[in-house]
C-alpha cells in the first residue's frame, strides 16, 4: 500500500483538522509500505494571497505535523512546490480534462453560488490534486468526506488518460476517514476556519482556556440532568479525555446537579494534558527551523525522484518526449 495525503497551509491547524484528518493519516505511516505527506502550498495560493503569511503557514504546517507524530523516518514529508514535476504533470492532465467535470466540483460551484468570482486556479484545483496523487503512484488517499469528489475526479482523469495513451497511471482509492470524527466548533456548528469557531491545536494554553470558557452553552438549570451526546462541551471532551474520564463525565450529565463552568474547566485541563507532549515537541522543532527545512528538503528529494519517473512515463505516453 502506498499512501499519500496533503493538507493546505491556510492557517493554524485546528481540532477538526487534527481529529478529522491529520491524526488518522499519521497513524497510517505505520501500516503503509510507503507514505507521502505534503503541505499543499500551491493549492493554498488559491486563497492565501500574502507571501509572508503563506511562507509562515507552510513552515508552521510542517512543524505541526512533526510535532503531532509524523515521523520522517517512516513517511516522506515535503512541500508541494518543491516538486515541480507535479505542476508539469498537471498540464498534461489539464489537456483532455472535460470542462464539465470541473464545473461539477463543489468547491468551485460553492464559490460561484456565493456570488464570488473564481479564478482559473480554483477551477482547475482538482486537476493539480490529481497530479499530486498520480505523480507518486499512490493507491490509497486518506481524506475527509469533503475530498471524495476530488479523488473521483482524479480517477476519471487517470482512467481516460490510460484509455487514450495506454496504461500510465495507478488508479487511487479514497480511504474515507472516520465520519464520527466530525468535530464541532465553539458555536456547535462544524468546526471550520471559515466559521471562525475553531480551537487551534497549538494555541497558547491560557488563550485556549479562555476560549473554552467562552463556548456557548444552553440555559439548562444546574440541577437538571442532560443527555451528554450531542452537547458541544461533551463532544469536545470525548476527543481529549481518557475513557474513564469520559464515562465519569457522561454519568455527571445524566445525574444533573452540575454547571457548565466545571465541564469547561475539565475540558481545558484535558486538552492541555492531551496536547502536552506534542506542544513540547513543537517547541523543540520551532527552535530549530533549519532542521525542519532539512527534513523538508530530503523529503522533497525522495518525492522528486518518484514524481520524475512518473512524469517521464506520462510524457513518453502522450508524445511530448521522444520526438
Ligand atoms: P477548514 O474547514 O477549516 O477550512 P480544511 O477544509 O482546510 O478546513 O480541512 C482540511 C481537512 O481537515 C478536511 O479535508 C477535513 O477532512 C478535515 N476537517 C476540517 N474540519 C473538520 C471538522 N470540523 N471535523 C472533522 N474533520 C474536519
Ligand atoms: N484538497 C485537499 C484539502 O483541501 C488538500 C490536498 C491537495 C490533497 N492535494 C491533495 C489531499 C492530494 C489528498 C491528496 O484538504
Amino acid at each position: 500500500m502506498r499512501v499519500l495525503s496533503g493538507i493546505q497551509p491556510t492557517g493554524p491547524f485546528h481540532w477538526g483538522n487534527y481529529f478529522g484528518a491529520i491524526r488518522q493519516y499519521i497513524d497510517l505511516q505505520d501500516q503503509a509500505a510507503e507514505a507521502y505527506y505534503f503541505i499543499a502550498n500551491l493549492h493554498a495560493l488559491t486563497t492565501v494571497r500574502d507571501r509572508n503569511l503563506l511562507r509562515q503557514y507552510t513552515l508552521d504546517g510542517a512543524i505541526d505535523l512533526l510535532a503531532l507524530g509524523l515521523d520522517p523516518e517512516k513517511a516522506v514529508l515535503f512541500v508541494q512546490s518543491d516538486v515541480p514535476e507535479v505542476s508539469e504533470l498537471c498540464w498534461l492532465l489539464l489537456t483532455g480534462t472535460p470542462m464539465g467535470l470541473l464545473e461539477r466540483c463543489v468547491s468551485y460551484k460553492d464559490k460561484l453560488a456565493k456570488g464570488l468570482k473564481a479564478d482559473a486556479g480554483l477551477f482547475t484545483y482538482p486537476v493539480l490534486q490529481a497530479a499530486d496523487i498520480l505523480a507518486y503512484d499512490a493507491d490509497v488517499v486518506p481524506v475527509g468526506e469533503d475530498q471524495v469528489q476530488h479523488i473521483e475526479v482524479c480517477r476519471d482523469i487517470a482512467g481516460s488518460f490510460n484509455h487514450h495513451f495506454g496504461e500510465t497511471f495507478v488508479l487511487p482509492k479514497a480511504k474515507i476517514l472516520d465520519h464520527s470524527a466530525r468535530v464541532p466548533g465553539t458555536d456547535g456548528e462544524k468546526m471550520s476556519k471559515s466559521y471562525g469557531n475553531t480551537l487551534a491545536v497549538f494555541d497558547d494554553v491560557k488563550a485556549q482556556r479562555k476560549q473554552i470558557m467562552r463556548i456557548t452553552t444552553d440555559s439548562r438549570p444546574m440541577d437538571q440532568p442532560k443527555a451528554p451526546e450531542g452537547d458541544v462541551l461533551f463532544d469536545l471532551y470525548k476527543l481529549v479525555a481518557s475513557e474513564s474520564q469520559v464515562a465519569e463525565m457522561a454519568a455527571l450529565y445524566r445525574r444533573g446537579g452540575f454547571g457548565y463552568g466545571e465541564v469547561k474547566k475539565s475540558l481545558a485541563d484535558a486538552a492541555e494534558a492531551f496536547f502536552a507532549a506534542a506542544r513540547q515537541r513543537r517547541a523543540d522543532w520551532s527552535r530549530r527551523p533549519d532542521d525542519v527545512r532539512d527534513v523538508l528538503q530530503s523529503g522533497a528529494a525522495k518525492a522528486r525522484a518518484k514524481a520524475a519517473a512518473t512524469l517521464a512515463r506520462a510524457q513518453a505516453a502522450c508524445g511530448v518526449k521522444g520526438y
